[in-house]
């Protein structure tokens, strides 16, 4: 038996909405350590089958494990507090608040069960509060070169930006495993490299296990140690990016538009 040679093993997963299959019957085995790419045309069902791992979505079958503990059945912030993170496809900060402000309450919303547990948080101790304050400007603000706007309301904010931010939120719990839903959509060409730059660091210096949903081929084919391509709810193939570079599927899936570079 290879123990913990995989961080998250996905077994038999299905669901459906209606008469739709968003997942039919998928197997994935993600490494610890690397970052593992999802690829597919829209509607693949890519963010259903995250959905179920952060358990906003609760599958009709199959078997969800994580560091070798079952995690199908477990409510979203205990998922949260195993060292599994999201960002969203759909950047979702408050955008009224300052960046440090969202990335307080996202680590809180990780890690706790509801906005009612939140205003107990808010009400502890002012030095608990110093101590998280610091831990982020160091570690995650600085990180992510995001310290000299930590008090910006998030809606001031070039979109790229944003979604650094949604990524330092994603960050501040400490995860282990990071899923990141199209970090790069919408995004310019320099926005992208920048990002790029940052998950690649937060694999080799952060050590972090990275699920990356991502359309960029280009972005796919640098970064990924491994890539599963989705179609209709069911994974058709998977490699490495050598392979995938070369594989049918793919190229009938992606020929004539993300290859290219640009
Ligand atoms: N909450 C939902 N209700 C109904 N259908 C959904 C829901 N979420 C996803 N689907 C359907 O599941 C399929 C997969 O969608 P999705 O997982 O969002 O794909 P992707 O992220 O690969 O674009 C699509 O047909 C989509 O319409
Ligand atoms: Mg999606």
């Amino acid at each position: 038996m290879e123990i913990a040679q995989y961080d998250l093993e996905i077994h038999n997963l299905s669901l459906s909405f209606g008469g739709v299959m968003a997942l039919n019957h998928v197997d994935l085995k993600v490494k610890k350590g690397i970052v593992f790419s999802l690829i597919g045309p829209n509607g693949a069902g890519k963010t259903s089958l995250v959905n179920c791992i952060s358990k906003f979505y609760v599958p009709q079958e199959g078997r969800i494990i994580y560091k070798g503990r079952v995690i199908t059945n477990l409510p979203p912030y205990e998922v949260a507090s195993c060292g599994i993170s999201r960002t969203f496809q759909n950047i979702e900060l408050f955008k009224g608040m300052t960046v440090l402000d969202n990335i307080k309450l996202g680590r809180h919303i990780n890690l706790r069960s509801g906005p009612l547990s939140g205003l107990i948080y808010w009400g502890k101790a002012k030095r608990e509060e110093e101590e998280l304050e610091a831990f982020l400007d160091r570690e995650v603000l600085g990180f992510l070169g995001l310290t000299s706007i930590k008090n910006r309301a998030v809606a001031t904010l070039p979109y790229g930006l944003q979604k650094r931010v949604d990524l330092a939120r994603a960050l501040s719990p400490k995860p282990d495993f990071l899923i990141l839903d199209e970090p790069m959509a919408g995004m310019n060409r320099e926005e992208r490299q920048d990002m790029m730059k940052h998950i690649l660091e937060i694999k080799n210096i952060w050590g972090l296990t990275i699920l990356l949903i991502e359309h960029d081929m280009e972005v796919v084919m640098n970064i990924s140690d491994w890539i599963a391509v989705m179609n209709f709810g069911q994974k058709i193939a998977e490699g490495d990016p050598e392979a995938m570079k070369k594989n049918p599927e793919v190229i009938r899936i992606y020929l004539g538009h993300s290859f290219n570079p640009g």
